[in-house]
């Protein structure tokens, strides 16, 4: 191909990305995990992307590479091949502080283990993603109060998470994801340890900020009631991401 033609090419690339309002675009993605001699290629060439305002449901089997999707596409791990840019911007190659920066103002990452920060309050570990981010403590703490109680836990801000149950922590989880105001939540079964009211309330809360605020969704789970919620819905097979509805 000329010069011209692959400038060309980049250009439109950038421009279909910017007109989407694309705040994640992911081409030709492949993880493959290596353990001693063996070779495991997990993910086979997935190219997925995420608008403003887009929600997406990801289902398949366990073991099938949901997981190692979600890393890579929230930039938690590096792609064996492939590119993800976030907000138009390619996350190889940035520095682990310019990353994360990039994660802290655009992205809210709830784990399937949700990974909170045991010496720290559950009022201190939502407040986190603020203050790395910069804003005083004050105002850190009042957000993540307000934060507190629209997952439900006014009673339980001084607990650590050694001293919440599962349910507890995984909410915990989510308004640390959602303090921060993320242009893209990507949640990965986030209602898996909740019962079924805690989880539809879980549920509301994303659809409400995806419908109020443009937050874009990208939600793996298990549950065929979540994922009937968004607007797209994939299976994770092989490898590929196939469309499940039209
Ligand atoms: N760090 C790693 N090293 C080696 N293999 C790994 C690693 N992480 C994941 N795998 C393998 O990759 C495959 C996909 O794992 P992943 O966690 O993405 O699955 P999943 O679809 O999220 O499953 P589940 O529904 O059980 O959470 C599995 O076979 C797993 O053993
Ligand atoms: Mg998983």
């Amino acid at each position: 191909m000329s010069n011209e033609a692959l400038f060309n090419n980049a250009v439109m690339d950038d421009l279909n990305i910017m007109t989407v309002n694309s705040v994640i675009a992911a081409k030709n993605l492949k993880k493959t995990f290596v353990q001693g001699k063996f070779s495991v290629p997990v993910l086979k060439g997935i190219s997925f992307n995420v608008s403003a305002g887009q929600s997406h449901a990801i289902i398949g089997s366990s073991g099938a590479g949901k997981s190692t999707l979600m890393h890579l596409l929230g930039g938690l791990d590096t792609v064996s091949e492939g590119e993800v840019k976030v907000m138009g911007q390619s996350i190889a190659g940035l520095s682990e502080k310019k990353l994360g920066q990039l994660r802290n103002k655009h992205l809210g990452f709830i784990y399937q283990f949700h990974h909170l920060l045991p010496e720290f309050s559950a009022l201190e570990n939502i407040a986190m993603p603020l203050l790395i981010g910069g804003l005083n403590k004050k105002k850190a703490h009042a957000l993540a109060t307000d934060w507190l109680s629209q997952v439900g836990l006014d009673h339980r801000g001084d607990h650590k998470p050694g001293e919440l149950s599962g349910g507890e922590r995984q909410r915990v989880a989510l308004a640390r994801a959602l303090v921060g105001s993320p242009d893209c939540l990507l949640a990965d079964e986030p209602t898996g340890n909740l019962d079924s009211t805690t989880a539809k309330q879980m549920l509301d809360l994303m659809l409400d900020l995806n419908q109020g605020l443009n937050t874009a969704l990208v939600v793996v789970t298990h549950d065929m009631n979540i994922a009937n919620k968004m607007q797209n819905q994939w299976r994770m097979n092989d490898g590929l991401l196939q469309r499940v509805n039209e």
